[in-house]
């Protein structure tokens, strides 16, 4: 699929924009601070309809304005539909086809991107809340019924967790409720970590492929689920959801103490390993950053089997820090096939090859010149 066109209105430092996109591979060139990550943060933005840099909406408004407008015109399978994200201090309206779309999950998934950016190496080095988000985005844009469970478990969990506040300052006894909520968590979280092994059983074996591939066939990358409860990838939601309950019932009176949910999706975590060593531990700065990009080089094979169609990758000021040898690994991997943003300070760090094949874009203080 590709973006061929994108207009921008009040989006951060760009006031007014219209542009034609190359429907392979296209550089976006400019100093420091003149707008290339807004302009790759308004495509992201376009899909996943919020930022992957902030959760306040209001900031993408250009300031001393009142609201924000993004709309593009996107190919998929041949098929070309508009899209449409507007924000103003009010709240934020996403239109697929020109038809409100209420429920996120029903505008999400329509424009697949894959991203990294300099923060990916986060993925591997940073809290498991990161690694968390970087799961329940990626099956979501997949699979957007994900996107309603998981919003229903934190809806629950939040209720969940009041309420063993409460109980735990013995305002209240009610511990029929408790379990009335706990069995309504159940039924998503069991969902929610089914889909969650799933996942990571179908990204594992891309993923090595490709590590092994960058590393020049001499590392090998495992990836793990690592639940808070005892159970593993060949189980079903019927038997999480058993092994769910029993260890909740174990918990009720510990959980009553501390005032809080102890298990759960929310307390998951994703362990990389490279030729079995953890690498968040024991991985080398090199050997994290090749992870990172492993992991989203095999997001964009896994989106393409699930829906027949490859995604957008946006690749924001990362190029040039990838050596040679992995710089034209990762474009022959995408090559001809993957629309592809490139952000770039100086073409100096990008081969000339790629440059060559590209449309070039330069931004000047949230304007594209020449
Ligand atoms: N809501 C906003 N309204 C107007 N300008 C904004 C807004 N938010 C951010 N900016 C400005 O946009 C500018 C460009 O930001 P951006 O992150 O896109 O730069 P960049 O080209 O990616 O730079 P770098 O090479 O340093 O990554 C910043 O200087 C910032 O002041
Ligand atoms: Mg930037």
């Amino acid at each position: 699929m590709y973006i061929q066109q994108l207009s921008l209105n009040h989006y951060r430092n760009y006031d007014q924009l219209s542009v034609q996109f190359d429907d392979k591979i296209n550089v976006i060139i400019g100093e420091n601070a003149q707008g290339k990550t807004n302009l790759m943060e308004a495509i992201y933005v376009l899909g996943f309809s919020k930022s992957h840099r902030t959760t306040k909406d209001k900031e993408l408004i250009q300031w001393e304005q009142n609201y924000a407008k993004i709309e593009g015109s996107v190919f998929k399978r041949k098929q070309q539909f508009p899209l449409e994200i507007q924000i103003t201090n009010k709240g934020k309206k996403a239109k697929l086809n020109h038809l409100e779309q209420k429920r996120l999950s029903d505008y999400i998934g329509a424009l697949n991107i894959v991203m990294f950016a300099p923060e990916d190496l986060n993925l591997v080095k940073g809290s498991p809340q990161i690694r968390r988000r970087f799961i329940d985005m990626e099956i979501g844009q997949i699979q957007p019924i994900y996107i309603y469970h998981l919003g229903q478990y934190v809806k629950i969990l939040k209720q969940r967790n009041h309420l063993l506040k409460q109980l735990q300052k013995r305002k209240s006894n009610d511990l029929t409720m408790l379990r009335v909520l706990t069995e309504q968590m159940i039924e998503h979280a069991a969902i929610i970590l089914e889909k969650r092994f799933m996942f990571m059983k179908r990204l594992r074996t891309w993923a090595n492929e490709i590590h092994r591939g960058i590393s020049r066939g001499i590392e090998d990358l495992d990836l793990q689920y690592a639940p808070t409860i005892d159970v593993s990838e060949t189980d079903e939601k019927e038997k999480i959801g058993t092994v769910l309950a029993e260890t909740f019932e174990k918990l009720e009176t510990k959980e009553v103490e501390r005032g809080t949910s102890l298990i759960g999706p929310h307390r998951d975590d994703l362990v990389f390993y490279v030729n079995n060593k953890n690498v968040q531990t024991f991985g080398s700065q090199g050997q994290q950053r090749t992870t990172a990009l492993s992991l989203k080089l095999a997001e964009i094979e896994l989106i393409y089997q699930e829906i027949n169609d490859y995604p957008i990758l946006l690749l924001d000021d990362v190029l040039s820090e990838l050596d040679d040898f992995r710089q034209s690994h990762l474009l022959d991997t995408i090559e001809g096939k993957v629309q592809t943003f490139v952000s770039t300070t100086s073409v100096d760090g990008i081969h000339h090859q790629t440059l060559e094949k590209a449309e070039i874009f330069r931004i000047d203080n949230g304007k594209i010149i020449d």
